[in-house]
């Protein structure tokens, strides 16, 4: 099943120059990117793209965490990419996140866990369409595709 998922470095991530080393990795497993940008997240769209967190403790210290300085923000495509990603990404707390993974090999602790990947397919829908324009993705046939599929 081909899927689209929003994926983000996070300020963290892009202070760190790990920009590069996350696109390698979905790049390399086959993954296409098909849309991208280097962004700051106003406020308003923070509390939106996390709004169902709302009402939990640390949501002032998150929304203030994600506008705190450039994200990296993407659009990537393949076969069962929103699970397979959040495979690649780790679980929340880079502690628990398998060596390996993203958060696993790159983060120390919850607050700032590196990248954000979307959980369902709704999110992916709803987070895509919150970050980009239809015509920021652009859509392409690569021929390596066939040395993948
Ligand atoms: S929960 O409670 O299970 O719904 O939380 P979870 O889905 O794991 O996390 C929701 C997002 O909040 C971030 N998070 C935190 N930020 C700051 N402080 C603490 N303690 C904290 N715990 C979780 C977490 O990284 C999730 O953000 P994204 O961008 O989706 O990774």
């Amino acid at each position: 099943m081909i899927q689209k998922t929003f994926l983000m470095v996070k300020p963290d991530g892009v202070q760190r120059s790990i920009i590069g080393e996350v696109i390698s990795r979905f790049e390399k497993k086959g993954f296409q990117l098909v849309g991208a940008k280097l962004m700051h997240i106003s406020q308003e769209l923070a509390e939106t793209h996390y709004g169902e967190h709302k009402e939990k403790p640390f949501f002032g210290e998150l929304v203030k965490f994600i506008t705190s300085g450039p994200v990296f923000a993407m659009v990537w495509e393949g076969e069962n990419v929103i699970s397979v990603s959040r495979q690649m990404v780790g679980k929340t707390n880079p502690q628990e996140a398998l060596p390996g993974t993203i958060r696993g090999d790159y983060g120390l602790i919850v607050d700032k866990n590196i990248i954000h990947g979307s959980d369902s397919p709704e999110s992916a829908e709803r987070e895509i369409s919150l970050f980009f324009e239809s015509e920021e993705l652009t859509f392409y046939k690569k021929d390596a595709d066939a040395w993948i599929y």
